[in-house]
């Protein structure tokens, strides 16, 4: 005997509220939703709680995905779709083991983050932060030939560590300012018309600007420290659009300050957020920083949380989802 009841809708979880875009509307339509309601982001605890009992998550990159998280969810978990493309907060394996997918957001952010990446090298190599500044300040005086002077952007070469799609993204548009552009990436990978590989002494020996666009891992946590910084130009600029953790703060503001570095850029520090206003990382003069802005464009945001959306549906209804985590 068929019952006429529906069946009960899938539960899906949702770690923030006023997502951009219609996606999570969507959502609503077809699942019964519970999104995290609280001003400020959902403790880890606070989250297990929000998602025990559904079968899909929607997190931010921001959101801790552990294997405790996982456990509170409870066993019909079959999905967790980050709206972020980097993945470092996620213990993949964790997840594996407990047969649930893992999705996240790759190229609909690229071209919008290699922009804000473009913009730090503009804004430390040409020292219009520091430029902004002064005016702020009532210190921009006279028209001098020697004020507020930079280093010039064409003609100097870009070395980028990780060749994805950010960093091709941002290859493109440095070709545009004729800068000459090299990478690193540890497989080694064919040259292209942008780029040439490089090994990774080289590309911090010879690059007037390194632009940081490797994930983070146990592999690359700090591989931009001490020994690193020294053997780069005195004049060259290290941009970082990627994550905090790649580069030793404590080893970039000693060599800012000791003139072994002529600047640098950064979209994305240690420990996110970053609220003190006596910062040594705001206070720095060659320094530029960002809160963390790379993909935080209208339309940037709302395809992250579109095709967020698509990889919950999609496992939800028995099919494969669009971006899973590679590997
Ligand atoms: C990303 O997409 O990885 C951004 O850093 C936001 O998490």
């Amino acid at each position: 005997v068929m019952s006429d009841a529906p069946a009960p809708r899938p539960r899906v979880a949702v770690s923030r509220t006023g997502l951009p875009g219609a996606a999570v509307r969507r959502l609503v339509s077809r699942y019964d939703v519970t999104s995290w309601e609280g001003a400020a982001p959902p403790t880890s605890a606070e989250l297990g709680t929000l998602v025990r009992g559904c079968e899909g998550l929607l997190v931010l990159g921001s959101d801790r995905v552990d294997a405790a998280l996982l456990d509170a969810a409870g066993p019909g978990l079959r999905v967790v779709a980050l709206a972020s493309m980097g993945y470092d907060g996620v213990d993949v394996d964790a997840a594996a083991a407990r047969g649930v997918v893992v999705t996240h957001t790759p190229d609909v952010l690229a071209d919008t983050t290699a922009d804000v990446a473009m913009a730090l090298i503009l804004m430390a190599r040409r020292r219009l932060g520091a430029g902004m500044d002064a005016m702020r300040r009532g210190e921009w005086g006279a028209f001098r030939m020697d004020a507020f002077l930079g280093l010039d952007v064409q003609g100097a070469t870009l070395g980028l560590i990780g060749y994805g799609q950010i960093a091709k993204a941002l290859a493109r548009r440095a070709a545009g300012f004729g800068m000459r552009v090299q990478h690193h990436h540890p497989r080694r990978t064919e040259d292209d018309a942008l780029s040439r590989w490089v090994t990774f002494a080289e590309l911090l020996r010879t690059s007037d600007v390194v632009s940081v666009h490797t994930p983070l891992t146990s592999e690359t946590a700090g591989m931009i420290g001490a020994p690193e910084l020294a053997l780069m130009k005195p004049t060259a600029t290290l941009v970082n659009t990627g994550r905090g953790g790649v580069v030793d703060e404590e080893a970039l503001l000693t060599a800012l300050r000791g003139g072994q570095l002529h600047s640098a850029g950064l979209d994305v520090m240690m420990n996110e957020p970053r609220t003190d206003p006596a910062d040594p990382l705001f206070t720095e003069p060659h320094l530029v920083v960002l809160p963390h802005v790379g993909s935080a464009t209208e339309e940037t945001r709302a395809a992250m949380v579109e095709l967020a959306a698509r990889n919950i549906e999609a496992v939800l209804d028995g099919d494969r989802a669009p971006t899973p985590l590679p590997g």
